[in-house]
């Protein structure tokens, strides 16, 4: 992962890099900026935003407000560009996502989005149409779902505690029964067939897997193949010899399989058995529900849609989703959008400053109890902590 040295120096050698400030240290310069010196006064990095729907303004809100302060702190800044996207642009002018949005989502360094859904919409056509059209058209692959208990916060399991819950999903991101492959057919007649095919290449199986096992050689060195191979017998074995394969590149990561039945249980009865788990894009799905709530609940799940690769601007949304009943109230908790910031600034290479936000994170969840605060509340508390 490449990134322009820090350095009081403004001299840059930017001939093959587009003019404009921000694009200095955008993606195209960080991929050469290895074998370049370059050198920065301040990064300014462009960054889309897309509240979107529910309570997604509200918990967006809270996430810059923390960014923006561990930015200062850290001689960056974020050249950001709303995107009114979700329910209220669908019911005014029936789009979901322009072709020419997405070109200029497509731009930016990073994007930080709130939550996609609303009851008033047809279930499908912002979940398809928007969030998933983003994962896939920006090569989302890897969608990475921290799995982590942090001292202080309650977990429903009985006897466990944070040295027991400390994992992290790879969920594959483009494929599977997301792909979007099948069809209908005599809709609405007794003799109604649909199909829903999971998509698996070899291409896009080994990307995710070896995500996976570089990720667990900077964890607990252990990573588990969670599918369904006794049934899913094609794309089961597809994942399972290609996990074989790229493990025995990896002598020194520990290897494990469960059937996702039985994950489903342990995640529950075990949890301390899990480091790295990869998985489907489905299976992900689910799994990851049920380390949200192992964890502190849905309010405290972060996750980052990533293209590794970089050709494409990664994504990072809280996992809650848009929770119309409590939207506009100021109950809304935005823990999580803060985490996914955190995440947000550790993929730009800002390691430090994503440490600060989660170490802020981690102390207001010591002493955070029972007690009962705003929206607004818990994002200025986490912006002084960081603030220091
Ligand atoms: C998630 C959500 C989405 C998914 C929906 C809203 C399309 O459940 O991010 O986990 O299924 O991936
Ligand atoms: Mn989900």
């Amino acid at each position: 992962m490449s990134h322009p040295e820090e350095g009081s120096s403004a001299a840059l050698n930017v001939d093959s890099c587009p003019d404009h400030v921000s694009r200095i240290v955008g993606r195209e310069c960080r991929m050469v900026g290895r074998s370049r010196t370059l050198r920065r006064m301040s990064t300014t990095y462009r960054l889309a935003v897309i509240p979107g729907d529910g309570i997604g303004t509200e918990v967006v809100a809270e996430g810059l407000k923390v960014l923006d302060v561990a930015a200062a702190r850290h001689g960056i800044s974020f050249d950001r560009v709303e995107y009114d996207l979700g329910a209220r642009r669908y019911h005014a002018t029936g789009e979901v996502l322009p072709d020419s949005v997405l070109a200029e989502l497509d731009a930016a360094d990073a994007i930080l989005l709130g939550a996609v859904g609303d009851p008033t919409v047809p279930p499908g056509v912002l979940e398809r149409g928007l969030l998933l059209r983003l994962r896939f058209a920006l090569d989302h692959h890897v969608n990475l779902r921290p799995v982590r208990l942090y001292p202080g916060v309650a977990t429903p399991l009985a006897g466990k505690g944070p040295e027991h819950i400390d994992m992290v999903v790879c969920r594959e991101g483009t494929e599977g029964p997301y792909a979007g492959a099948g069809g209908v057919l005599r809709v609405g007649t007794p003799h109604e067939v649909a199909t829903e095919e999971s998509i698996n290449t070899a291409y896009g199986v080994e990307r995710i897997v070896r995500d996976a096992f570089a990720r667990a050689t900077r964890r607990r060195n252990k990573v588990t193949l969670v599918h369904k191979t006794n049934v899913l017998v094609h794309s089961g074995s597809l994942w399972k010899r290609t996990f074989d394969a790229v493990a025995a590149e990896f002598p020194q990561v520990e290897t494990d399989y469960c059937h996702i039945d039985a994950a489903t249980m342990f995640f529950i009865t075990n949890p301390e058995r899990f480091d790295v788990v990869v998985t489907d894009n489905l299976f992900g799905d689910i799994i990851t529900d049920i380390g949200a709530a192992i964890a502190g609940g849905i309010g405290l799940a972060a996750s980052g849609n990533l293209d590794p690769s970089r050709a494409h601007p990664s994504m990072f949304e809280p996992v809650h989703g848009s929770a119309p009943d409590i939207a506009g109230q100021g109950k809304a908790d935005p823990t999580a959008t803060v985490m996914s910031v955190a995440m947000l600034l550790d993929h730009l290479g800002e390691e430090k400053a994503a440490a600060e936000v989660e170490a802020a994170v981690a102390a207001d969840l010591v002493t955070r109890g029972s007690a009962v605060r705003s929206t607004s509340e818990i994002g200025d508390a986490l912006a002084e902590r960081v603030t220091g």
